[in-house]
């Protein structure tokens, strides 16, 4: 049987997953998008999420990924910059295991998204310091030092130095691809400001490639060459699906982890 585990990607507008084929990086099954609740308080996110999962016949030890778009530590979600404010403190892995029967594994959506192009996408192969961003209704940022994440870097939410970035609190404020669409801004003044936020991400990090994810990822040709950066610049290869594939890499993987040392403890007779 091919190794699978379940991805799930929880945004502001819709919940989407599906289980993933962990050998081949791809979605196994069509994936099911259901509309975020609103408000999308923890207690009725958790349903949807339930139901989501309840729509697919898989294992009922099939370990399950979650993206969520806040600073996640052990499980709990420690922000809420696009969510509702109810979530901060909230230990979402306790919430949806408990919730779906599952095990549950929450992460930050941008890590999910870059520990796709690690493994499968953009950044196959790539060793020193690699960095993908998400443009979206918020900016999300995964960092990865010879293929080994960072987590929660929330880069998005620098802060620009420039008259006109400084006016709008912070980077994801002024350069999200929700920020073109909200100020009309065409691909030229959107790229300006693009520029600026990774001209100041290379001056910190000094990345070897960056990788732009988010679904305007898509029209990466309008943007992408306006960019003068000393690291390669990719657009994502997962887009879409990147969340759920990599949320259920990750499940995978922390799944192996507890299994380890599980056995460890009962070899030690613990
Ligand atoms: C949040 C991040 C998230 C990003 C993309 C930001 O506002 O702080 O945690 O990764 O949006 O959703």
């Amino acid at each position: 049987m091919t190794k699978r585990a379940f991805g799930i990607d929880i945004g502001g507008s819709g919940i989407k997953g599906a289980p993933v084929h962990l050998g081949k990086g791809k979605l196994a099954e069509d994936r099911v998008r259901l509309e975020t609740p609103q408000p999308s308080t923890p207690d009725a996110v958790a349903d949807t999420v339930a139901e989501l999962i309840s729509s697919f016949d898989i294992e009922d030890d099939m370990p399950v990924g979650v993206t969520f778009p806040a600073v996640i530590q052990e499980g709990v979600a420690l922000t809420a910059a696009n969510v509702d404010k109810s979530w901060i403190g909230t230990d979402v892995d306790a919430l949806l295991t408990e919730r779906t029967g599952h095990d549950v594994f929450v992460v930050n959506d941008a890590d999910a998204a870059g520990i796709a192009e690690m493994e499968f996408g953009a950044g196959r192969h790539s060793t020193g310091v690699v960095q993908v961003f998400t443009l979206g209704t918020g900016v999300g940022s995964a960092t990865f030092v010879d293929g080994r994440l960072v987590p929660n870097t929330e880069l998005g939410h620098l802060f620009l130095n420039s008259d006109a970035a400084r006016a709008y609190e912070d980077a994801e404020k002024y350069m999200a691809s929700s920020v073109k669409e909200n100020e009309d801004l065409d691909w030229e003044p959107w790229a300006e400001r693009l520029q600026e936020f990774f001209a100041h991400i290379e001056f910190i990090f000094s990345p070897t490639r960056i990788i732009v994810g988010g679904g305007v990822s898509k029209k990466h040709k309008k943007f992408l060459p306006l960019l003068d950066l000393k690291a390669e610049i990719l657009p994502a290869e997962l887009r879409n699906e990147a969340g759920i594939i990599g949320a259920a890499v990750l499940a995978h993987r922390e799944e192996k982890a507890l299994r380890k040392a599980a056995k460890k403890a009962a070899e030690r007779g613990v």
